[in-house]
């Protein structure tokens, strides 16, 4: 008989289980937000991925509010990200496959339940999904009711998404999307602005040679993903598609945080059950013997694309870590696709508190990436960043020279410290310049 499940980690404990399960039927019937023949999709593009073909940008917030909910602030992450992928484009000689963090990314893993804000003790907030972030022990009580939302809003934000492909928002003919008026640098923009004419430039010479379009770099898809934490709402929305198995259809690509990837656990348990493609975060504590037992309980059949590992070591303990990771992949047989989120491993904290990372630590980290990869004959095939298209001051570094004065400027996330526009068009020129050696 096999064993039962340990109780899943880092979930809420709400106080009224009456209205946990009413939500959840309520979810159940409601309509999912994406499809099974485009999650199969971006299995087969990842796949490509994972062979060197393609390159995976997956990037968002690293906690999407319920207040930003709101076209400006959808629209400018949407084109940052456009924005970055034309560069990767240009640079890498690659089609990118563009991931929003975003429509669901809305539940976080906390080290502690409880904290003491002010001198009161409450719970921990664990993303808008769960409870509010206030200052407020009776808001910061997981409420059910909230997954609603929750659900609404991704589908909102899905919807216009979805909206501005189809209208053509990413369409070279209209190059206000392609506008970096955010860019303060000047060395920065004219190397933006030269990439944007050379493609111009070779969309006009191939429309007027051959009569035919630049498919890929024309037409362009977004694909949605967050972490797979909140199992009742991730179970809710995961549907048994005719013929095609069972796909959680909330997101198209779910992973599975540092926090709760024990191979033993429920997370890993419920994404052995889908089908869908699956990213492991994984850090430098994860050992060889771990990461074998997992791709064995999730890929048990090697299958092309189901696997992204998305390694976060830090800049410090990446040389020492990935290697190893590397070779216990390697004993496997696999190709599986390698992402790094060279973001999470490099959290500090300010003298004044704030929660930061430095620009040159976060480039470190990833150039040191693309170098291990390279060496033992490994391809790094993505990259994963906690950014906006707003001017935030979190992360200092960068061109812009941010220094931790300026910080209390514009800090706005509730958890960890994203990229700004500029600093996140700035990282996508450093993977190119890395990759390209
Ligand atoms: C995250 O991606 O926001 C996160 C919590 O990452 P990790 O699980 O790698 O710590
Ligand atoms: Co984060």
């Amino acid at each position: 008989m096999a064993e039962p499940l340990p109780d899943p980690l880092q979930q809420p404990d709400y106080p009224n289980r009456a209205s946990l399960e009413a939500v959840v039927r309520e979810l159940e019937g409601r309509p999912p937000l994406v499809t099974s023949w485009e999650v199969d999709r971006l299995r087969g593009l990842l796949a490509e991925a994972a062979a060197g073909r393609r390159f995976l940008l997956q990037g968002g917030d690293c906690a999407e509010r319920f207040d930003e909910c709101r076209a400006e602030i959808i629209t400018n992450r949407l084109k940052v990200l456009l924005q970055m992928s034309l560069v990767l484009i240009h640079g890498l000689r690659l089609p990118v496959i563009r991931v929003g963090r975003f429509a669901g990314q809305y539940a976080k893993p906390r080290s502690a339940d409880r904290e003491v804000v002010g001198g009161r003790e409450m719970a921990s907030y664990r993303g808008d999904i769960i409870n509010s972030p206030a200052a407020d022990p009776a808001t910061r009580e997981p409420d059910p009711q909230r997954m609603l939302q929750a659900y609404g809003n991704s589908a909102l934000t899905l919807n216009f998404v979805r909206a501005l492909v189809d209208g053509g928002f990413a369409d070279l003919h209209h190059p206000e999307n392609w506008d970096v008026g955010f860019v303060h640098h000047e060395g920065l923009r004219e190397e933006y602005q030269a990439i944007v004419d050379a493609i111009v430039g070779a969309l006009q010479f191939m429309g007027t040679v051959s009569n035919t379009s630049l498919g890929d770099v024309e037409r362009v898809d977004f694909y949605t993903s967050h972490e797979a934490l909140l199992l009742p709402y991730e179970e809710a929305l995961t549907r048994d598609v005719l013929k095609g198995g069972r796909f959680n259809l909330s997101t198209h690509f779910p992973w599975i945080g540092l926090r709760t990837s024990e191979p033993g656990g429920a997370h890993v348990a419920y994404a052995a059950s889908i089908e869908n493609p699956i990213g492991i975060k994984v850090g430098p504590d994860t050992e060889p013997s771990t990461l074998k037992r997992l791709l064995n309980a999730l890929d048990p059949d090697h299958e092309p694309g189901r696997i992204t590992l998305i390694t976060r070591f830090g800049e410090d303990r990446v040389a020492d870590s990935l290697p190893r990771l590397i070779a216990a992949v390697q004993s496997t047989g696999r190709s599986l696709l390698w992402s790094s989120d060279p973001m999470h491993g490099n959290t500090e904290v300010t003298a004044d508190g704030l929660k930061t990372r430095r620009f040159g630590g976060i480039l470190h980290e990833l150039e040191q990436v693309f170098e291990i990869h390279d060496r033992y004959d490994s391809v790094l095939g993505g990259i994963h960043l906690e950014l906006t298209g707003e001017n935030v001051t979190e992360c200092v570094g960068g061109s812009a020279g941010l220094t931790e004065s300026d910080l209390q400027r514009a800090y706005r996330s509730h958890v960890d410290p994203r990229l700004n526009a500029e600093q996140a068009l700035e990282m996508a020129f450093s993977v190119v310049r890395n990759r390209r050696q």
